[in-house]
């Protein structure tokens, strides 16, 4: 396996539904997925669920239920949501297994035993109610806690630690020698400075809890008093479940690491490069000894907005997924999502857009231009693809188009800008759409003189069909597939854009029956 694109999210602890943001991450990773495989190359996705913590204990024992209930019922809603959202992946990283314990367990002690990781006291304000140590971000702009707290007393507790200091100056020369760690550039930029600024400060890595406040954990091996805290938890799981040291620690069932790793991209979004995967997750895999050529390249990808502003439950304008899937299906809703941004910068997220694109592209030029097609082949051809020798400039026009497509989708996807390949791909449906108001089949065919002529411009609609239809695939899986089943099209399986050719839908080739795909919707009240 030459190729492995790799992503994972963690859940929403609290519990409410998956949001835009964590679809748009899922379609953004699927999507690159089907175009590697589109492109000839073998790909592995992996995503999960990042399951263990202090949260996640809290809401369990808010909703009386144990944790492994509480998780169980939240990453049922994730799987449900990536399976109605197309999103195909091939490894699923569910942090409470055990396999991923013994991988977290086996770095703890590799670290341990190298010095790497050690014993401090640390003294500082708790909140007895919360049961959480405070620091001043906590402070109102009083500049004292808050009543939420309840009671804060100052308090000493003991915490293993991990040597993040050591490495601070390996990541800033290996940033430097290395700028395609890190896409886009500018969060490149943005990590090498917060990389810059923790030079010098000694600041290590608290990575425990002790049992008497956190038990929802994975235990250190090396004291049972304690359980790992997020870090060596959340993050492993990116080369846990992709079979890291599966033969040492006795993991079975997982992929072939060494074929895997390092992955082409791991895709995060902006909020959780710094620190969390640009420096502690990059320090980590150096600490446990792998070189520079297996450090992963992080996609930082952008945020959905609502009207320029964050996303969030207070502000009540958190979008739902299903909400808009329910109004244009799941294709529109990965197209929008897909179209509708360039990769690794913001977007505004809003209903009328994604209603608005929903009927211009897809149903007025793609759903259009297929109806018309099969409609006028169904009329004219007997719904048959027919042998001619006519052909002419425009004609010509149209093939040069199409075969320029994959080459432009490529050459897009180098840096991750679907919306570009998209864009190149719509572009050739409406010059298909232009090319019958140009040649005006139906007119031509009301004279049989001209019949070799509407034979030619129907082959090649269709024939336009088949081929976008492929290079659309990646972003709609669904609708591309009932293209194909409309234009009667069996397409063989594992076909790469190596495998496209004009003639696909040769002659004598029987086109199937025209229904429309994109209906009209409005926009629900309240959705
Ligand atoms: N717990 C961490 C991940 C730990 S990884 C070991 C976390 N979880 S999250 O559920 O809050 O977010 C998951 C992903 O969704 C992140 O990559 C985040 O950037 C992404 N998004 C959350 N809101 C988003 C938008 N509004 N828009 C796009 N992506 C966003 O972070």
């Amino acid at each position: 396996m030459s190729k492995t694109y790799y992503i994972t999210t963690a859940i929403d602890y609290t519990n409410a539904p998956p949001h835009i943001g964590h679809a748009y991450e899922k379609v953004l990773a699927d999507a690159l997925a089907r175009y590697g495989r589109l492109f000839g190359k073998k790909v592995f996705l992996l995503t999960g669920v990042d399951q263990h913590g202090q949260k996640v204990q809290q809401s369990a024992e808010k909703q009386g239920l144990t944790p492994e209930a509480f998780v169980g019922g939240v990453t049922q809603k994730f799987l449900d949501l990536w399976k109605r959202l197309d999103v195909a992946y091939d490894g699923w990283a569910a942090t409470v297994e055990p396999a991923h314990k013994r991988v977290v367990q086996s770095m703890l002690q590799q670290l341990f035993d190298a010095g790497q990781i050690y014993k401090k006291a640390t003294s500082g304000m708790y909140s007895v109610r919360q049961e959480q140590f405070l620091s001043d971000r906590d402070r109102n702009e009083a500049g004292e806690f808050g009543p939420e707290w309840g009671e804060v007393e100052e308090r000493e507790e003991e915490n293993y630690y991990f040597r993040l200091s050591d490495h601070v100056e390996w990541l800033r020369d290996f940033l430097t020698a290395n700028p395609d760690s890190v896409f886009p550039e500018s969060r490149l930029s943005m990590l090498k400075n917060a990389v810059a600024d923790s030079i010098g400060q000694q600041q290590d890595l608290c990575i425990s809890r002790p049992k008497s406040r956190l038990t929802w954990g994975i235990e250190l091996p090396f004291d049972k008093e304690f359980v790992t805290y997020v870090w060596f938890d959340a993050l492993t799981n990116y080369i846990s479940f992709a079979g890291f040291r599966a033969k040492e620690v006795g993991n079975e069932g997982l992929p072939d690491f060494d074929s895997l790793w390092p992955c082409d991209a791991h895709i995060i979004g902006k909020d959780i490069l710094v620190p969390a995967h640009g420096i502690y997750w990059l320090i980590m895999l150096h600490a446990i000894g792998l070189p520079d050529s297996q450090i992963p390249k992080i996609l930082v990808h952008g945020w959905w907005n609502v009207r320029g502003e964050k996303m969030s439950k207070s502000l009540g304008n958190v979008v739902n997924p299903n909400d808009i899937a329910d109004v244009v299906g799941v294709d529109a809703l990965r197209y929008y999502l897909l179209s509708d941004i360039a990769t690794g910068a913001d977007s505004d997220m809003s209903e009328e857009r994604v209603i608005m694109r929903y009927h211009n592209d897809m149903a007025n030029v793609l759903g259009n231009l297929l109806n018309r097609t099969l409609n006028m082949a169904k009329k004219y051809l007997g719904g048959e693809i027919q042998a001619t020798d006519y052909d002419d400039e425009l004609g010509v026009e149209l093939r040069a188009a199409v075969a320029a497509l994959p080459g432009i989708t490529v050459e897009a996807l180098k840096t991750y800008q679907i919306h570009k390949a998209l864009a190149a791909a719509w572009d050739v449906l409406i010059l298909a759409n232009t090319y019958i108001e140009k040649t005006a089949p139906f007119k031509l065919a009301k004279d049989p003189a001209n019949a070799s002529r509407v034979v030619a411009i129907l082959g090649n609609l269709a024939e336009t069909l088949a081929h976008v239809s492929v290079m659309i695939s990646p972003v709609i899986p669904g609708a591309a597939k009932k293209i194909q089943a409309q234009l009667g099209w069996d397409v063989p399986a594992g076909l790469t854009i190596h495998d496209l050719k004009w003639g696909m839908l040769p002659v004598g080739h029987r086109l199937g029956e025209g229904t429309p795909l994109f209906p009209k919707v409005e926009l629900k009240e309240g959705a």
